[in-house]
């Protein structure tokens, strides 16, 4: 079991946040496997994101990868509230009670929108509080069973020494390359302080709030040791009045010392998929449970193998005078607009998912965990690494892990085995 701040991951695998945590039934499978110890939803906004057909994933047909052009959920971030609601406040399939965490990935382009996101999943962690204390009351929600077992009186023991609140985490998505227009932000951390101002404030407010940052591959050192930089700016020292409101635990070290330095920031989720990353259409097939999509890229409606078929090729110049002495012509890539396409995507580009990334992911995660662990900041000493990226076998697992992360996650493997996944990271098949 691992503990992130307030999170209990066990075993210490999720589902990293994708197109297969996007609703209530993909996220209830998700949360009824027994081989995810936490469940992370697919990116919300305020108001969801609206999808278009160039919104997609295809899979590399050598390997297991992906690449996509998503962008984010298209379902607003007040589905996801009733959802995780719904999850925290329904018995398990054997009648016991729901203690696998849920984390909520958001975004928000400005630090207003971000705000009022925290404070409806903070309103949500209040309403689950008023709900479990309300709980003893046998026609309260939390005892409608799904199955037939009645674990009323142990569920009554267990609620009244839970605190739902913290089964709810906040994780922001500072990292999705397919947005047009707005890079990534956490390439350039300073753009991301107004959110992450946002996210401290919440934080301090109430101790209680597990955050995560998932952030991109990056490429040089220099960019790990920013990233680190910016985030210890918002170590505080320990005030008692910090656990006022409510919170009446002080947090304590593993080894039962009084924590005297605090970070609004419990993990970082390493890594996002990589982006700008090209596969063309006889490389890939779609997710065959797709029904906007048939199964081969290849063969199917935006197939060729004969690049020079997939559209008009220049033709070649009459040869001038100087054509002895001038250089040749550079190719022309096709345009992603030809039909049919000779891409896997619809706008070409997209991020990289899968065992394509799996080596960056590996060496992001590893630097991540040596910085953090040899940092003079013990509030940043107790930041987790969530490794991802290319987490598609129990032997990926355990690299990532060797790497330095506490808790694996995959998306690519999920959307390609649905949530058997699960199973084949823990070595079950
Ligand atoms: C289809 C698809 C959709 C994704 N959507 C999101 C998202 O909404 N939010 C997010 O933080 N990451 C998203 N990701 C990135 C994954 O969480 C993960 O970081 C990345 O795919 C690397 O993991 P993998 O190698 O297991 O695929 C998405 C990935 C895929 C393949």
């Amino acid at each position: 079991m691992v503990k992130i701040h307030t999170l209990h991951i066990e075993p210490a695998v999720v589902n990293a946040s994708c197109a297969w945590a996007s609703d209530y039934e993909q996220l209830r499978e998700l949360y009824d496997s027994p081989h995810t110890g936490a469940v992370v939803t697919r990116t919300a906004t305020f108001n969801g994101f609206s999808e278009d057909s160039s919104n997609t994933v295809a899979f590399a047909k050598e390997t297991v990868s992906s690449v996509n052009s998503y962008g984010y959920s298209p379902h607003p971030l007040s589905n996801y509230l009733d959802w995780v609601y719904t999850l925290l406040t329904t018995p398990c399939l054997d009648g016991s009670p729901p203690v696998k965490p849920v984390i909520i990935s958001i975004t928000a382009s400005t630090p207003t929108v971000l705000a009022q996101m925290v404070e409806d999943i903070q309103s949500l962690r209040k309403r689950l509080r008023t709900t479990y204390s309300a709980s003893l009351n046998p026609s309260s929600p939390i005892h409608s069973n799904r199955s037939s077992t009645n674990a009323s009186s142990s569920q009554a023991a267990w609620v009244s020494t839970i605190d739902p609140a913290t089964l709810v985490g906040i994780e922001l998505n500072t990292s999705c390359p397919n947005i047009k227009d707005a890079p990534p932000p956490s390439y350039t951390f300073p753009l991301l302080l107004p959110l992450l101002d946002v996210l401290s404030s919440a934080f301090y407010a109430d101790p209680s709030l597990t955050i995560g940052l998932k952030l991109p591959p990056y490429l040089y050192t220099t960019r790990f040791a920013e990233a680190i930089r910016f985030i210890h700016t918002y170590t505080r020292e320990l005030r008692p009045a910090v656990f006022l409101n409510g919170n009446s635990h002080q947090p304590t070290e593993a080894d039962g010392s009084a924590i005297r330095s605090l970070n609004p920031f419990a993990y970082l989720a390493c890594t996002n998929t990589l982006g700008s990353c090209l596969l063309f259409a006889e490389q890939a097939f779609y997710d065959p449970r797709d029904p906007a999509r048939g199964t081969d890229a290849s063969s199917a409606d935006m197939a060729t193998d004969d690049l020079d078929a997939a559209g008009p090729s220049p033709s070649p110049s009459p040869p001038s005078p100087a054509s002895s002495t001038s250089s040749t012509p550079p190719p022309q890539p096709p345009s992603p607009s030809l039909m049919p396409s000779p891409f896997a995507l619809p706008p070409a580009l997209g991020g990289l998912g899968g065992e394509c990334l799996h080596p960056i992911a590996l060496g992001n995660v590893y630097t991540f965990a040596r910085m953090l662990a040899t940092h003079p900041d013990p509030a940043i000493r107790r930041i987790r690494v969530i490794g991802i990226g290319g987490v598609t076998s129990h032997a990926a697992a355990a690299r990532m892990r060797a790497a330095g992360a506490s808790v694996v996650g995959c998306a690519t493997l999920l959307g390609r085995e649905g949530v058997r996944a699960f199973e084949i990271i823990a070595g079950h098949s």
